[in-house]
């Protein structure tokens, strides 16, 4: 099998270095630290269709990050394109917003179930931060529990001391503990009693660089009860999973209502859009929080999201995924066992992590994620990837054979390595 080369991505990176601090910012580029090693993975992206992209190399990626999320219907969707185009044609950013806003509002409330009203921001940790805000602006209370490796994006107090720019301020209403541990939220009731104003939280644990953990029996009914009895505000941040698990939501999915409930990455397959929807009970609270961007009510998402929500309905996507998220596991594992490695994948079929068992520091797990890259199959060595509802069976089975030239590799290359 051809191994890919990048040579026009290196050419733009050094372009991109001396304009843009660290060339590609974030944990799309290089300097996040996980491309390992960085020779493997491409740079820059030329085109997309379906579940591929090809990057600027003309090397074709059977794409499992999915954009880390956004890509659930297939990249450049023709309807959802379509809707976009359509209202391009009409207006986009305007000094009024557009009657689809009241729409798309109607069509979260008919589809998610804990949502009585929704409104619109663009990114993931716009909304996260708006449903902390209300949280407070609901209780009259400081404090916000969250759990360990829970990500809810970058603003000062979803983050930690250490990183650049954060003051121990920032952060000293802010508890963290384990995830599916309720003992530990007692205690924190406890000790903090009539100050904690929300508890926010994803579906599952779904943390970088480790195992994920689903919620243990009861977790989330124990929670529930406790949030209500206690007057706490319940967040779901529901960026990631929203609509891969269920169209009414992952608290739906799980067996328990949340208060707030955040999205963003599948609603509107690629373009640039989130939402809070909530309870009834919360519409003062929120009503009355000072939230607003430049873009935040822009048409064309709007119109993109509503026909990609359609489309998800039709279509039941996260059954779709599921069984796609099935067969990739399945196969994958065998493929592995074939080889001697103990692929493990955890969290849900829609979108796992995958890590290998005695593999503690991830090394081997990053030499097989570097050889499947090199053979068109991007996978991720310290992330949940994501599937989307246009990977057919002949991309498992390209996957599955780049697998078994990889896990072959990495095999040679550690002729000291049996456990
Ligand atoms: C669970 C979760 N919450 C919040 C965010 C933040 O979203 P954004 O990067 O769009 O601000 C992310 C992004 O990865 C996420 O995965």
């Amino acid at each position: 099998m051809q191994r890919y080369q990048y040579p026009k991505s290196r050419e733009l990176f050094e372009r991109a270095v001396k304009v843009i601090p660290a060339g590609i910012p974030g944990h799309l580029g290089p300097a996040s630290g996980c491309f390992i090693p960085v020779s493997a993975y491409p740079f820059f992206c030329e085109r997309a269709e379906g579940t591929y992209f090809w990057d600027v190399d003309g090397n074709r990626f059977i794409d499992y990050m999915c954009a880390y999320g956004p890509n659930i219907l297939g990249y450049n969707h023709p309807e959802v394109d379509a809707a976009a185009r359509a209202q391009i044609e009409k207006a986009n950013c305007t000094t009024v917003p557009a009657p689809l806003m009241i729409e798309l509002a109607e069509l979260l409330v008919d589809t998610v179930d804990s949502a009585d009203w929704a409104m619109f921001a663009k990114n993931g940790g716009d909304v996260t931060n708006l449903a902390m805000l209300t949280a407070r602006a609901a209780t009259g209370r400081k404090k916000i529990v969250k759990f360990v490796g829970g990500y809810h994006g970058v603003h000062p107090w979803m983050l930690d001391v250490g990183y650049p720019g954060v003051l121990y301020e920032d952060i000293e209403n802010i508890i963290t503990i384990p995830f599916n541990n309720v003992k530990m939220f007692k205690r924190v009731l406890a000790d903090h009693h009539g100050d904690i104003a929300g508890v926010i939280s994803t579906p599952y644990d779904h943390q970088a660089m480790n195992e994920n953990h689903l919620p243990a029996d009861g977790f989330w009914n124990e929670v529930r009860q406790l949030c209500t009895a206690n007057g706490i505000v319940l967040i779901l941040d529901d960026v990631r999973c929203g609509f891969r698990l269920d169209l009414r939501g992952s608290d739906y999915h799980y067996g328990f209502r949340a208060d707030l409930i955040c999205f963003c990455k599948a609603l509107a397959n690629g373009y640039n859009i989130s939402a809070l929807c909530g309870a009834e009970s919360l519409r003062p609270a929120i009503s009355s929080v000072f939230a607003t961007g430049s873009y935040w009510l822009s048409a064309v998402p709007i119109a993109a999201a509503i026909r990609c929500i359609e489309i998800l309905r039709e279509t039941n996507a996260p059954q779709i995924m599921k069984e796609i998220g099935d067969k990739f596991a399945d196969g994958l594992i065998k493929v592995a066992d074939e080889h001697c490695f103990e692929l493990r994948v955890t969290g849900e079929r829609a979108m796992p992590i995958l890590t290998l068992g005695n593999d503690d520091s991830n090394f081997l797990l990053q030499e097989w994620v570097a050889e499947m890259m090199m053979r068109g199959i991007f996978l991720a060595n310290h992330h949940n990837i994501f599937m989307n509802c246009a990977v057919s069976d002949e991309d498992l089975e390209q996957t599955f054979a780049a697998a078994h030239d990889a896990f072959e590799t990495v095999r040679k290359n550690h002729p000291e390595m049996y456990r």
